[in-house]
């Protein structure tokens, strides 16, 4: 079997769990008010991919752990993606209307709601690492909320985004792209793959590892999200094509070229894969989430 068809049979259980599960966490009880609690399941349930979850549990299954045992958090994290493509869609951001196949929230409930809805899915979301401590130590939990509050703030996915929206027109160095890939994505990707292994005990050379693995990952992941956004149609990948070139943003396929750029994204998707040479095959979807983070088609 090659690596697509092993990836498929990984991910189709993992979804359909991970969807069970944050359905459950958002089915809103009658003090929450209804038109928020809707808008933020349909931010969430829509037609994603689950990268970060499954990475979360890969890891986890990587070290010999369970995907039960880090559902919470994988659900997390989730819900803290889910958040930021709220904000990202919004007028003052990307300015938006479709996300997954869908009008974007913004577009269906309003602008008060979509920011509203995106600040109750933070919120939420560190509720549910909090459930993690049924399953984990409190050193461990700690360890993953400090991980994950960091991941998501300006030292993380918000400094990336604001660097994002200042180099919008401008002409950026390799340097700064990076910056921005690093932070608005690859922080939150990181931070997925490490509260994983944080939370199933790993040892300091695993981490390590792992930390190599999930930077060269987050950017292969952001590059061919340019890349797609500058070959693919509207219908294949949900969401806006061109977008990018319209709102002249900094991205690799604007500074180099669709070309150069997948060769940045296959260099990047090495990177990955050599970070996990000490691992044994209980790796593997880790490997063949590498490879679809470059040849996925949206
Ligand atoms: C889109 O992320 C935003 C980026 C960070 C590139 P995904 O491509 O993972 O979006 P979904 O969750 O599958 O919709
Ligand atoms: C989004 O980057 C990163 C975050 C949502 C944090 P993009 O703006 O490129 O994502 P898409 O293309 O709208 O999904
Ligand atoms: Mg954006
Ligand atoms: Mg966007
Ligand atoms: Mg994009």
């Amino acid at each position: 079997m090659n690596w697509r068809a092993q990836l498929e049979n990984y991910l189709h259980p993992h979804r359909a769990r991970v969807d069970e599960a944050l359905d459950q966490y958002l089915s809103g009880n009658p003090p929450m008010p209804r038109v928020v609690c809707e808008a933020m399941r349909y931010a969430t349930l829509g037609a994603g991919k689950r990268l970060r979850p499954i990475l979360c549990i890969a890891a986890a299954e990587a070290l010999g752990g369970k995907a039960e045992q880090v559902l919470p958090t994988a659900c997390a994290l989730e819900l803290i993606h889910a958040f930021s493509l709220v904000h990202d869609d919004l007028p003052a951001m990307d300015n938006d209307h479709l996300r997954r196949g869908q009008p974007t929230v913004w577009v269906k409930y309003g602008e008060a709601m979509a920011i509203l809805a995106g600040d109750a899915l933070f919120a939420k979301a560190f509720e549910l690492i909090a459930e993690q401590a049924r399953f984990s130590s409190p050193e461990r939990v700690v360890q993953t909320l400090r991980l994950i509050a960091e991941s998501s703030g300006v030292r993380g996915m918000c400094g990336g985004q604001v660097e994002d929206i200042l180099n919008e027109g401008q002409v950026v160095s390799e340097a700064t792209l990076r910056f921005i890939h690093a932070h608005k994505t690859g922080a939150l990707i990181r931070a997925s793959v490490l509260a994983g292994a944080i939370l199933t005990g790993a040892d300091e050379p695993r981490q390590t590892a792992l930390d190599a693995y999930s930077r060269a990952l987050g950017l292969a992941f952001q590059i061919t999200d340019d890349i797609l956004d500058e070959t693919a149609s509207t219908e294949q990948i949900g969401k806006p094509a061109g977008s990018d070139r319209a709102r002249r943003k900094a991205t690799y396929a604007a500074l180099f070229g669709v070309e150069t750029a997948r060769a940045h994204a296959q260099q990047a998707l090495q990177d990955a894969l050599s970070a996990l040479q000490a691992f044994d095959e209980r790796a593997d979807p880790l490997r063949w989430l590498a490879h679809y983070a470059v040849e996925r088609e949206k």
